[in-house]
């Protein structure tokens, strides 16, 4: 174990030494990895960067000091709720990411139930597809978790089957817009109506698509309802730090009506500093991230964020039909916005044997657990890297075909 220094060093050798340590990291700037980073250019990142060191110091926590970290967050969520499509009283909170958000949302909806109809226990109904830290926040919270199966022809949400675990306990229905296994949006609309004819709170996880379809959709390519347009759903979460390009720490949690803040929310008046009240689970926020994410949004704005969308979906559509045209690989169908699943479709090629074998060139592999396959979430810096993975690929499925390798560790063991 390392004991802390007993002296200080100076700033260039800490720096060289962290640059150094990345030599053995995988490299983001040459998109070998469709998971884990986003980017747009150096400029965007610039932006970034000096947005969130000019608010180093402040405290997003203290907006009795810090009234300017207030009025940018306020913009923000602003500018998260008009791109949503939110009624007048709608509100919102900047949150650090996708699972903060979520848990917000749970907490809200468990306390509203419990409030209203005095659901002493409650659960959630949810597909099987739907990210799990809606069961990390249901075991924080104490709540049982229904995941329910997604249809076998397009793997969206079941919604009779959604129905038909609902009951008197159900706090909280939940549609993903898109979910992250297979990039396909749940029917929202149907699941929305399903909560508002039994009075329960509904979830839209739109961490990957908040920021991204609605600029897909103004391109003029099909994306399905999923925001505030659709009557009964009551909160959205989306994320800044996914494809609002902001530094990371940064998400957004929407709610149709501001009255339902105060279930979102925590205070309890029970030690001598008097009061206490915090609208996420966090005490002290950066408002680095805050300021970098007001920063970012107004220096793409909506054309910017359509130029890089577009961007985007042409990327996607050549790793698409670059993959599908090699033989023996299929793209699961359908997909919609910037998530890919390919699997292998000949039972003489093991895709993890595959997956290994683009490994070893370099590529960092998320690997499917169901079905059996390679999973893509890609952002518009893999348009740099379309030609090299397509030419691995081909060389990875005739390497894994010529051995009859079968992959070394199980499906999905990577995420
Ligand atoms: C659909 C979806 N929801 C929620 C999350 C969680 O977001 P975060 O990693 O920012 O907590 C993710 C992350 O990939 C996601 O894809």
């Amino acid at each position: 174990m390392r004991a802390l220094p007993a002296h200080g060093r100076d700033r260039a050798s800490l720096m060289a030494e962290l640059e150094a340590a990345k030599a053995g990291d995988v490299s983001w700037l040459d998109a070998r990895m469709a998971v884990y980073f986003y980017h747009l250019d150096e400029e965007v990142t610039r932006v970034a960067q000096d947005a969130y060191l000019a608010y180093w110091t402040e405290n997003a926590m203290g907006t009795r000091a810090f009234p300017s970290v207030k009025r940018l967050e306020e913009e923000v969520v602003g500018m998260g709720l008009s791109l949503l499509q939110a009624p007048r009283d709608a509100a919102g909170t900047f949150t650090s990411g996708g699972s903060e958000s979520i848990f917000l949302a749970v907490k809200a909806a468990r306390d509203r139930a419990r409030e209203e109809k005095g659901i002493a226990r409650g659960n959630i109904v949810l597909p099987r597809s739907a990210h799990p830290t809606f069961d990390r926040a249901a075991h924080y919270l104490g709540l049982e978790v229904r995941r329910v199966p997604g249809r076998r022809n397009d793997r969206r949400a079941d919604v009779d089957a959604m129905a038909a675990r609902v009951d008197a306990e159900t706090v909280l229905l939940v549609g993903s817009a898109p979910c992250y296994p297979f990039g396909v949006f749940d029917p929202i609309a149907d699941i929305a109506a399903l909560a508002a004819a039994r009075g329960i709170w509904m979830h839209v996880d739109a961490c990957v698509g908040g920021f991204l379809a609605p600029f897909v959709r103004r391109l003029g390519r099909p994306v399905p309802e999923f925001d505030f347009a659709v009557p009964g759903v009551t909160s959205i979460s989306a994320d800044l730090h996914k494809h609002g390009y902001t530094a990371k720490g940064a998400s957004l949690l929407l709610l149709r009506d501001a009255a339902l803040l105060r279930h979102q929310h925590f205070s309890a008046d029970v030690w001598e500093r008097g009061p206490y009240m915090q609208p996420t689970t966090q005490g002290s926020r950066p408002a680095g991230a805050v300021a970098s994410a007001w920063a970012v949004m107004n220096f793409l704005g909506e054309e910017g964020y359509m130029r890089w969308a577009g961007l985007l979906m042409e990327t996607t559509d050549r790793f698409a039909a670059g993959i599908a045209a090699i033989p023996g690989l299929a793209v699961l169908e359908p997909h919609e916005l910037c998530i890919l699943v390919y699997r292998a479709e000949d039972p003489a090629l093991d895709i993890g044997a595959v997956a290994e074998a683009m490994g070893r060139r370099g590529w960092l592999v998320g690997r499917q657990a169901e079905p059996d396959g390679v999973h893509l979430h890609l952002n518009p810096q893999h348009a740099v890297a379309v030609d090299g993975y397509l030419a691995d690929l081909r060389e990875s499925v005739a390497e894994a075909r010529a051995s009859g390798a079968t992959a070394s560790t199980p499906a999905g063991r990577t995420y």
